[in-house]
């Protein structure tokens, strides 16, 4: 089936990342010399998404100026004749109209973000991308889209035992092939001692439509908020619910230990500092006496 939106939430205060996100959005920290938004936004533009619809809050317009021209930059640019960088600041540039941003007025959580968007989105299903969540490959939620027949699918990922009261949960149920798996049940935040398995949801969702409908009457879960999780755990019976078991790396760029590591790993796999920055770090290591 082929899936044209996909909303992205950035509204949140990114209070993890103080000071830096004080008057920057932490969508636009940089893993290496890109910013985690637009990591988002090529994945969901590789998996053939023509509508990206952004749920902004104040703060936010570094996002919208981002995916904009910047004239004086490109002029200037031109004028070098750096042609290549030029390149650089033009890619993330889309058809006129492809954008649209919608503000969530109230930091009400993700289900009430994804909600914001309801009047952007017909009756299809739906991408939903968070930039937080970012998976290397840039392929999971075309991946998804691929195996996506009905109802509601979610990336998931086995996690820590530990680690679950900072997920959505699940409930295994029937292993329906290599990747998919059915969905019985699932849980935002639960405590270790409550949770139903150790298999997290990750930032990548497809959406049916019916799920607005929930969301409009959702009441508030984890965390006082408007939970996605909930509101998917009360279409399950009504439709069909799977996981999505992707196979590549993700690092949990909301974390200041997972944001570090995606720097450092990505930073690797470009050549032009691959040597440099290996050597360095085997030499940090051994001076740190590990
Ligand atoms: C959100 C979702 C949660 C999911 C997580 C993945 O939580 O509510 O279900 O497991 O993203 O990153 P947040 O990280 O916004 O607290």
């Amino acid at each position: 089936m082929k899936i044209k939106k996909a909303i992205f939430p950035v509204g949140g205060l990114g209070t993890r990342f103080l000071p830096a996100t004080k008057s920057m959005p932490k969508e636009m920290l940089p893993i290496v010399d890109k910013p985690l938004i637009q990591y988002a936004v090529e994945e969901a533009a590789k998996a053939g998404i023509e509508q990206f619809i952004f749920v902004t809050s104040r703060g936010k317009s570094a996002i919208e100026n981002h995916f904009d021209h910047s004239f004086e930059l490109e002029n200037n640019l031109l004028s070098k004749g750096k042609k290549e960088t030029l390149k650089t600041a033009q890619e993330m540039l889309k058809i006129p109209g492809s954008f649209a941003y919608v503000r969530q007025q109230e930091p009400a959580g993700l289900g009430h973000a994804v909600w914001c968007a309801r009047h952007l989105i017909g009756n299809e299903p739906v991408a939903v991308i968070l930039a937080d969540d970012l998976i290397e490959g840039s392929k999971t939620i075309g991946e998804m889209i691929q195996n996506y027949t009905t109802g509601n699918m979610l990336a998931v990922m086995e996690v820590d035992k530990a680690d679950v009261s900072s997920y959505g949960v699940i409930t295994p149920g029937k292993i329906l092939n290599n990747s998919n798996i059915e969905i019985l049940n699932l849980v935002e935040k639960p405590s270790k001692e409550t949770a139903p398995s150790n298999l997290a949801v990750v930032g990548r969702y497809i959406l049916e439509p019916a799920i607005f409908d929930v969301l409009e009457k959702q009441k508030r879960g984890a965390s006082n908020e408007i939970q996605l999780t909930d509101a998917i755990a009360s279409r399950i019976g009504k439709s069909i619910c799977t996981g999505y078991k992707f196979s590549e790396e993700r690092f949990d760029c909301g974390s200041k230990l997972g944001f570090i590591q995606a720097n450092i790993k990505f930073s690797i796999q470009r050549k032009e500092m691959k040597n440099e920055l290996t050597k360095w770090l085997k030499e940090e290591i051994m001076k740190s006496n590990f």
